[in-house]
């Protein structure tokens, strides 16, 4: 059986046949998933039928896990691995979509996620599609004069920036001890494996840009995020029971859609992987 790899999309996205990931990989298939993910940024393998701690040996094919930060989502009997669930509630019993709202993962780690991995537990009939944005090529086609104004400048990052539309669940105190208060991004970063360049914007955590006014850092985040969410950088992920689907955190916007019935359980385990400081 040899690992079938093919584009999901023009620019963003590949699927992997064949391949069964409940067992030992060889070094050559390991080595071309690698690739696969960093040269299309989402990779999504097929069929995968996998018991909680075998996706997280899985997932280890791509790197180090990530401690992730609200422990609260964490499985009981494999706590590296956390769920995503439709089925939680606000403490106002308001239904909890999380990830709705582009963002990327927690990028208010000094050293966010490279990747994150979801593997497709129950998913709805239809809807609940994955929507990312590519980042490389967003920032590539900024024109000259924009790409000057971004140079060096750094955003912060916190857990939750007050300006976001979208309130994420809160922390337990046990995980509070985990997240830092805040952290500087550069809003342009370099790949550290490709050398490409990208926007790193997450507005459901970036609060303002280091020495810039904050009606004017607002504005130019604003700019930037429309530019980029345009429906010409964006692929749609139209999730398959067996996906384990891997994203590149460093490179990518994404949001959850909450366009289904919601009668439907939608419940995904989901794994990070350790990435660098941004530069
Ligand atoms: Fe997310």
């Amino acid at each position: 059986m040899t690992c079938q790899i093919s584009p999901l999309s023009q620019h963003t996205g590949a699927e992997a046949r064949d391949v069964d990931l409940s067992g030992p990989v060889d070094a050559d298939t390991r080595a071309r998933l690698n690739r696969a993910f960093v040269e299309h940024s989402v990779l999504a393998i097929r069929g995968q039928s996998l018991t909680a701690p075998q996706m997280l040996a899985a997932v280890q094919l791509f790197g180090e896990v990530f401690r992730q930060h609200n422990t609260r989502f964490a499985l009981p009997e494999c706590p590296q691995i956390h769920y995503l669930s439709n089925q939680d509630k606000y403490e106002d019993g308001k239904r909890y979509i999380p990830g709705a709202g582009y963002h990327t993962d927690h990028s208010n780690d000094a050293a966010p996620p490279k990747a994150t991995a979801l593997l497709a537990i129950k998913l709805p009939d239809k809807g609940g599609d994955t929507q990312y944005v590519n980042m490389h090529r967003a920032y590539e086609d900024l024109p000259t004069e924009t790409k000057k104004r971004l140079d060096g400048l750094k955003a912060i990052h916190v857990y939750q920036s007050r300006f976001s539309e979208r309130k994420l669940m809160g922390l337990p105190p046990e995980a509070q001890k985990n997240v830092p208060a805040a952290v500087h991004h550069p809003i342009v970063r370099t790949h550290p494996e490709s050398g490409r360049k990208s926007l790193y914007l997450n507005p459901i955590r970036i609060e303002g840009i280091v020495g810039m006014p904050a009606g004017e850092a607002l504005g130019l985040l604003d700019e930037l995020l429309a530019h980029a969410t345009q429906e010409k950088y964006q692929y749609r992920h139209r999730w398959q029971p067996g996906d384990l689907v891997m994203w590149d955190n460093r490179c990518l916007l994404h949001k959850a859609n909450g366009d289904y019935d919601h009668s439907q359980t939608r419940y995904l385990y989901r794994v990070m992987l350790k990435g660098d400081a941004p530069f």
